[in-house]
């Protein structure tokens, strides 16, 4: 079924490369207006500035930002609730992953891991919250990982805990914003093909490739495909879900 986002306005986060890109590009193919939220001003303004040659510069607002800060995560809700006129979509998919083995993580990164990951989606949920209850079909998909379901094993384990606590994030909020008609979901990905498993060795792409029963990693538009059917109207009564894109690494 296709999604039509004509008239909504969505904000995604880590939007500058890879998943992020890719789910900014399908929502504004599908009619949305969106904000690309990222903390790398560079790739930010070069790929929001494709985006917006392909798509219409007012439907296209680059905003730099880190989700760890509290103040820079509530200045880009107003900054696209300022430029759409309200905001219907929230995406939070920005992300770190490091495989650091588990003795070898010390305090500094488990923090940024769990700020990152984890405590940039709750500061950007409660920001947008407001502007979600005003909009008619207030939607949030956050970008979690099959490693949040069966625990990390070549990723690291702070990565794995903060995406299980994504995923219960997205349970307990959509229970308590489902009276606003806002639906709460989240996407749990396998490998994918981006930048960051592109920083992987040869070797630990094909034993990670191995183990996935389609053979290979997803595309960045796989995943993107399964977020805009949670943003869009055909997803109207799921909440509280998580939609599992993972080549069948995971059947539960
Ligand atoms: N690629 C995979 O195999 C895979 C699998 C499962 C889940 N995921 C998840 O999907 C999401 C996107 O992954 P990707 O592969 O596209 O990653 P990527 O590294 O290619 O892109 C991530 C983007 O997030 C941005 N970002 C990082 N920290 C930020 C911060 N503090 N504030 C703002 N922006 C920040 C980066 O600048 C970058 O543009 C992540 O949450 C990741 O954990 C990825």
């Amino acid at each position: 079924m296709p999604t039509d986002l004509s008239g909504r306005s969505a904000l995604v986060t880590g939007a500058a490369r890879g998943i992020g890109l890719a789910v900014a590009a399908d929502l504004a193919a599908n009619g949305a207006r969106v904000a690309l939220v990222d903390a790398d001003g560079p790739a930010l303004t070069a790929s929001a500035g494709e985006l917006a040659g392909r798509t219409g510069a007012a439907n296209v607002l680059p905003v730099l930002a880190d989700v760890t800060s509290a103040s820079e995560v509530q200045g880009a809700v107003a900054a696209a609730v300022s430029a759409f006129g309200g905001l219907d979509i929230l995406v939070n998919n920005a992300g770190i992953c490091p495989l650091t083995p588990f003795e070898a993580i010390d305090e500094a990164e488990w923090d940024r891991v769990l700020a990152v990951n984890l405590k940039g989606a709750f500061l950007f949920c409660q920001a947008a919250l407001p502007a979600l209850r005003r909009s008619r079909s207030g939607r949030i998909v956050n970008v979690s990982s099959v490693s949040g379901q069966m625990g990390g094993v070549l990723v690291g384990a702070h990565y794995a805990a903060s995406k299980a606590g994504l995923i219960a994030l997205t349970k307990s909020l959509a229970r308590l914003v489902a009276g606003d008609g806002i639906t709460v979901n989240c996407v749990t990905p396998a490998t994918t093909a981006t930048d960051l498993t592109a920083a992987w060795s040869p070797e630990l792409q094909d034993r990670v490739r191995a183990q996935i029963p389609l053979g290979r990693f997803a595309g960045a538009g796989e995943i993107a495909a399964a977020v805009c059917f949670l943003a869009g109207d055909g997803a109207s009564f799921i909440t509280g879900a998580t939609l599992d894109v993972n080549g069948g690494l995971l059947m539960r």
